[in-house]
């Protein structure tokens, strides 16, 4: 018997109506009664609390568009190439099952706003299908919510970091990926000092 086609089910197209509904539901889903956008000491516009919020709370839903991997390849890539254009750092993309991606880089949706930090207050976590940010500490009203936005250590210098916190890295790097860094940070370091030495 030949192997059964695995490939990811094409989702039905919906009719403009059902489609502002869909945008409606996820726009509703992603707001929060804790937080808000404003202007950040960080990067551009950040999200803020509004009230005191206790460890492990649902802050904000990140929602956006389920997307297949091809499609996620796809876009990854574009954004890939304009950081490597604007110095940007932007990741919107979730990986949510074998399948499907969410991409939350719609208006929609303010949790993209949220900015990096080195000692961050919350984290994206899974629960089915749906990305939560929660708080990992105990914030305060007024408090920038952060994530770890969990980057690579290979082009950390593309990815200068303005979180401000005292455990601040200088740059945009996971927690994942500290010994690396470290590691490419003295490489660098040496090649410099015998680069002045001639
Ligand atoms: C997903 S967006 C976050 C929202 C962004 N502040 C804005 O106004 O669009 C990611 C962008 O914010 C910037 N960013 C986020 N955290 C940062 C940080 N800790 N230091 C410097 N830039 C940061 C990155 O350069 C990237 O271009
Ligand atoms: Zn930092």
């Amino acid at each position: 018997m030949g192997k059964k086609n695995k490939k990811t089910p094409k989702k039905k197209a919906l009719t403009p109506e059902e489609d502002a509904k869909r945008i409606a539901k996820l726009t509703k889903r992603g707001q929060s009664g804790c937080v808000e956008v404003r202007g950040s000491v960080i990067h551009g516009r950040g999200v803020y609390a509004t009230r005191d919020t206790e460890p492990e709370e649902h802050v904000i839903e990140y929602v956006g568009n389920f997307i297949d991997k091809e499609e996620s390849e796809r876009r990854a890539w574009a954004l890939f190439a304009e950081s490597e254009k604007s110095g940007g750092a932007a990741v919107y993309i979730f990986n949510v099952s074998k399948k499907w991606d969410l991409d939350g880089d719609v208006e929609w949706n303010p949790a993209r706003l949220i900015n990096h930090s080195c000692d961050p207050n919350c984290e994206a976590i899974q629960v089915k299908k749906r990305i939560y940010i929660n708080a990992t500490r105990p914030i305060k009203r007024d408090e920038e919510i952060t994530f770890d936005y969990g980057f690579s250590a290979d082009s950390y210098v593309d990815h200068p970091c303005l979180c401000g916190s005292p455990k601040c890295l200088g740059y945009i790097v996971g927690k994942d990926y500290l010994k690396k860094f470290r590691k490419l940070q003295k490489k660098a370091k040496k090649a410099a000092a015998e680069a002045l030495e001639g």
